[in-house]
């Protein structure tokens, strides 16, 4: 396979075309933003780890019955995707109170829900990624109501899966956010999975292991990506 023109660069990948149809080549950058874009930096192999971390848990969700965009590794920080029509959604699962919730509803981070929280925001730099419910994506056809209750039943599916999978290596899933995609005429699940998009927490300490590091300022981001993919590895 190669690799041709880039077809967009985001904030922490480029995606390029490639002479196989229906084939996409990703690059996972070591850039890291926060607060939509305000602040900017670099964790130095970032990409590496979320490259290999994400094709990791999208094989596991494979396993699962979850359809995925992965479809191979091509290097430390390359990977060959499905070519997803990408739906304009983010989709956030809560378990804990954490980051923007926290703050929304005054509630101190480390408050277990009672029941798993989803949300959703409009995938807009522009305006924020606003915050919007079932009629917004209706009324503005971001997505059908079908596909909605798809990407619904999967993202609390791999809500679960995740949960165990992280807490067999000592790591509380405090919240993520997932992309979903369509191929084929079928919803699957795209972008990442890491400690950009996850929040993740010591079991025995509750010490952040994910970008809330950089966010915040608190230091050891570099070292506890690279544990956090150690331990995903085991
Ligand atoms: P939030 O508490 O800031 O709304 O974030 C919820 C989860 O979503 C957290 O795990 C981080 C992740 N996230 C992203 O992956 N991208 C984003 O742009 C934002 C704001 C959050």
């Amino acid at each position: 396979m190669n690799k041709l023109e880039m077809l967009y660069e985001g904030k922490a990948k480029r995606v390029y075309k490639t002479d196989v149809k229906g084939r996409y080549w990703i690059e996972y950058k070591d850039d890291a933003t926060a607060f939509n874009g305000e602040k900017k930096g670099q964790i130095l192999d970032k990409g590496i780890v979320n490259n290999k971390m994400s094709a990791l848990l999208f094989q596991m969700l494979e396993l699962e019955s979850i359809p995925t965009h992965f479809e191979g590794l091509l290097s430390d920080r390359e990977q060959v995707v499905k070519a997803v029509e990408i739906l304009p959604l983010e989709v956030i699962v809560r378990n804990v109170a954490a980051g923007s919730l926290a703050k929304r509803l005054g509630l101190e981070e480390g408050v277990i829900m009672k029941e798993t929280v989803l949300e959703f925001c409009y995938k807009n730099d522009e305006l924020g990624d606003p915050m919007i419910n079932d009629y917004h994506i209706a009324a503005m056809g971001y997505a059908t109501k079908d596909q909605v209750e798809t990407i619904k039943n999967y993202a609390l599916k791999i809500n679960t899966l995740l949960q165990k999978f992280f807490i067999e290596r000592d790591l509380k899933l405090i919240d993520f956010k997932l992309e979903f995609g369509t191929y084929d005429g079928k919803v699957i699940l795209a972008d990442e999975i890491s400690p950009d998009t996850c929040r993740l927490w010591d079991a025995n300490t509750d010490k952040k292991m994910d970008k809330d590091r950089f966010r915040r300022d608190l230091g050891d981001v570099e070292s506890v990506y690279q544990e956090v993919l150690d331990r995903v590895q085991k």
